[in-house]
C-alpha cells in the first residue's frame, strides 16, 4: 500500500477525521504535506507545546485571541471549526485527549460538519486509542514502516555523507547494500539512521550485525515477541510422520521460485493434542528446518493490564512480525490467550474479543510470508471461529505415540544423552511404555540415568524398563479427557501420524 495515495483518496472523499498510527512524525508529515500540495490544501499542525502552526486566519482577518479561555486541545478544535475550506489539521499526540468526553463530543460535531467540506482532521499518534463513540466517524490508517526504496535512499544518503572520511570503510558492494536494507526492514527511518551512525562509530563501517542487534532490541522492547533461537531439529521429534511430510513438501515455499511458480506462502498450522507429546518441540523445529528466523508470541501478555492497550499490542506484534518476514511466528498454548472469550468476566470481554478479532482478520487476510504455528492442549477453551476454514492451512492432531513411535522417542532421548542406542532393545522399550507421552519417555530416561549414576555404573535396559513400569502415565489418569479430545479431533483435524500407526485408544493397548 502506498500511504500517500491512500491519504489522498481519504481527503478527496471528504472523510472528516483520519487517525494515522505511526511513530514516525517526520515521515508522516512529509507525506501529508506532499498530499496537501497536490490537493492545494493548507496544512496546520498542532502540538500541545507549540499550539497551531501556522495559526488559522479567522474569516474576519484577525488571528485567534492569544489568551484563549479554552484548554489547548479544545482551542485547536475550535480553530479547525472556524477555518476556511481546503485545510488539513494535523493534531499530534491527540490520542491522549480522546479520553475527555468534551473532546469526543466536539469531534463528533466536527465530523458532521466536515463531511461536506474540503477539510480534514488528522490525528497522528504512535498508538491507536479510539473511543467507541468515534469509531464511525474516524478512519484508521496504519502508516506502514519504510519500504525498501525509502530505506535504500536513507542508506545512500549515509554513504554520501561518509564518503572520503578517513579510517572509515566508505564503499559497499551491491550485495552488501541489499543485505543492509534487508536487515533494516522493520526499523523506522530514524532508527535506521541512528543504527547506521552507531555502526560507523563502533565498527568504522556499515555492519549488518549491528542492525540485526538493534532490531532484536526493538523486538524485545515490544514485550510481546521474542526472537527464539532455532536450536531444535525435526530429527529431535519422534513420530508425526504425516506432519513432517506436510512440512517437507513446503520446504522451499518461501522462496522467490515458489512465488514465480504461483504458490502462496503457507499461512500456518494449528497443532492440537495431548500434553507432552511434542507439539511445542515440533513448533520450535520448524523454523530451523525451513531456515527462517522464529519469533515467539507471548499470548498471555497480549492482554495487557490497560484496556485498549491490548488491541494496540496485538497490532504491534503483527506489524513487527511482518517486518521480519519471511519468518515463523510461534504462538504456544493459544488457548491461554484466546480461550474462554465468552466467559472472561464482563469487564474485559469487549477488549478480548476485539483483540481476538484483530488476530483473526490478520490470519485470514495476511499476505506477508509469516508462517503462524500455534499449539493448543485444550480445544474446548478455543473459540470456534479460530478453527474455521481459511484461518489455518491445516489443523493437526497429535495423539499419544504408538509403540513404533515410542521406540523412536526412546532412541532420540538416549542418543541425546550420548548413549549407544545399539545397546538397548528399543522395540521392547516401546512396547513396555504403553500410554507414555514423549515427555514421560524422556523422564524415564532421566530417571534411569539417575539410578545408574547412584549405583556407579552405566544405565542399562533393565533400568529403563523398571522406570517405565513404576510410573503411571498421565494418559491413564486423564483417560476421559483424552478420549474426549480424540472424539472431537477425529472428524475435524488431520492426524499428525499415519493412521495405521496411530495409537489405538489407551484401553485397547493397555495390558
Ligand atoms: N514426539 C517426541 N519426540 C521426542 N521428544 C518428545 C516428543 N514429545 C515430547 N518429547 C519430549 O518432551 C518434552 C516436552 O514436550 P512438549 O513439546 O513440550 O509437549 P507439548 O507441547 O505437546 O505439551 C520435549 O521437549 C521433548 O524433550
Ligand atoms: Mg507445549
Amino acid at each position: 500500500m502506498d500511504p500517500s495515495h491512500e491519504i489522498e483518496v481519504l481527503f478527496r472523499a471528504k472523510y472528516p477525521i483520519v487517525y494515522i498510527v505511526s511513530w514516525e512524525e517526520r515521515r508522516v508529515e512529509k507525506v501529508l504535506s506532499t498530499v496537501c500540495k497536490t490537493l492545494n490544501r493548507t496544512m496546520h499542525s498542532w502540538t500541545v507545546t507549540q499550539g497551531m502552526v501556522p495559526p488559522v486566519q479567522r474569516p474576519g482577518g484577525g488571528s485567534p485571541p492569544s489568551q484563549s479561555v479554552l484548554p489547548g486541545e479544545l482551542e485547536a478544535l475550535a480553530q479547525a471549526h472556524e477555518a476556511p475550506e481546503y485545510t488539513v489539521f494535523l493534531l499530534k499526540d491527540f490520542h491522549a485527549y480522546l479520553k475527555d468526553y468534551r473532546v469526543v463530543r466536539v469531534l463528533r460535531d466536527l465530523a458532521v460538519r466536515l463531511r461536506s467540506r474540503a477539510q480534514t482532521i488528522v490525528i497522528l499518534s504512535p498508538t491507536l486509542n479510539l473511543p467507541v463513540e468515534l469509531e464511525k466517524d474516524v478512519s484508521v490508517l496504519d502508516f506502514p514502516l519504510p519500504a525498501v526504496d525509502e530505506l535504500g535512499a536513507t542508506l545512500d544518503q549515509a554513504m554520501k555523507a561518509i564518503a572520503g572520511t578517513p579510517g572509515v570503510e566508505d564503499t559497499i558492494t551491491p550485495q552488501q547494500r541489499e543485505e543492509l536494507i534487508q536487515a533494516a526492514q522493520g526499523l523506522t527511518l530514524e532508527e535506521f539512521e541512528s543504527v547506521l551512525a552507531r555502526s560507523l562509530v563502533e565498527r568504522k563501517k556499515l555492519d549488518v550485525e549491528v542492525i540485526l542487534y538493534e532490531k532484536e532490541q526493538i523486538i524485545r522492547k515490544s514485550g510481546l515477541l521474542e526472537y527464539y533461537p532455532a536450536d531444535s531439529k525435526l530429527a529431535d521429534v519422534g513420530g508425526m510422520d504425516l506432519l513432517k511430510q506436510w512440512l517437507d513438501e513446503r520446504n522451499a515455499s518461501f522462496s522467490d521460485k515458489a512465488r514465480a511458480f504461483g504458490l502462496p506462502s503457507p499461512k500456518g498450522i494449528l497443532i492440537l493434542g495431548v500434553q507432552g507429546c511434542g507439539k511445542s518441540l515440533l513448533a520450535k523445529a520448524v523454523a530451523s528446518h525451513w531456515n527462517l528466523p522464529m519469533l515467539r508470541l507471548d499470548v498471555g501478555r497480549i492482554f495487557g493490564s490497560l484496556v485498549g492497550q491490548s488491541e494496540e499490542n496485538m497490532r504491534k506484534a503483527i506489524g513487527v512480525s511482518e517486518s521480519v518476514a519471511p519468518c515463523v511466528l510461534w504462538a504456544d498454548e493459544l488457548e491461554k490467550g484466546f480461550g474462554g472469550l465468552g466467559s472472561s468476566g464482563v469487564s474485559d470481554a469487549g477488549t478480548s474479543s476485539r483483540v481476538f478479532a484483530t488476530f483473526l482478520t490478520w490470519m485470514q487476510e495476511k499476505t506477508a510470508p509469516v508462517f503462524l504455528i500455534a499449539t493448543a492442549n485444550d480445544v474446548s477453551q478455543l473459540p470456534p471461529e479460530m478453527l474455521r476454514k481459511g484461518r489455518f492451512d491445516e489443523i493437526f492432531f497429535v495423539d499419544l505415540p504408538d509403540a513404533t513411535e515410542r521406540a523412536e522417542i526412546w532412541k532420540i532421548h538416549l542418543k541425546k544423552r550420548n548413549r549407544d542406542t545399539k545397546k538397548f532393545d528399543l522395540k521392547a522399550l516401546g512396547k513396555e511404555s504403553i500410554g507414555f507421552s514423549g515427555a514421560e519417555i524422556e523422564q524415564a530416561v532421566v530417571g534411569g540415568l539417575y539410578k545408574a549414576f547412584a549405583a556407579n555404573r552405566d544405565v542399562n535396559q533393565a533400568d529403563l524398563i523398571s522406570q517405565a513400569h513404576t510410573s503411571v502415565p498421565l494418559s491413564v489418569m486423564m483417560k476421559e479427557d483424552i478420549d474426549h479430545l480424540r472424539a472431537w479431533a477425529g472428524p475435524r483435524t488431520r492426524p499428525a501420524s499415519r493412521p495405521a500407526a496411530a495409537s489405538p485408544a489407551v484401553k485397547s493397548e493397555a495390558p
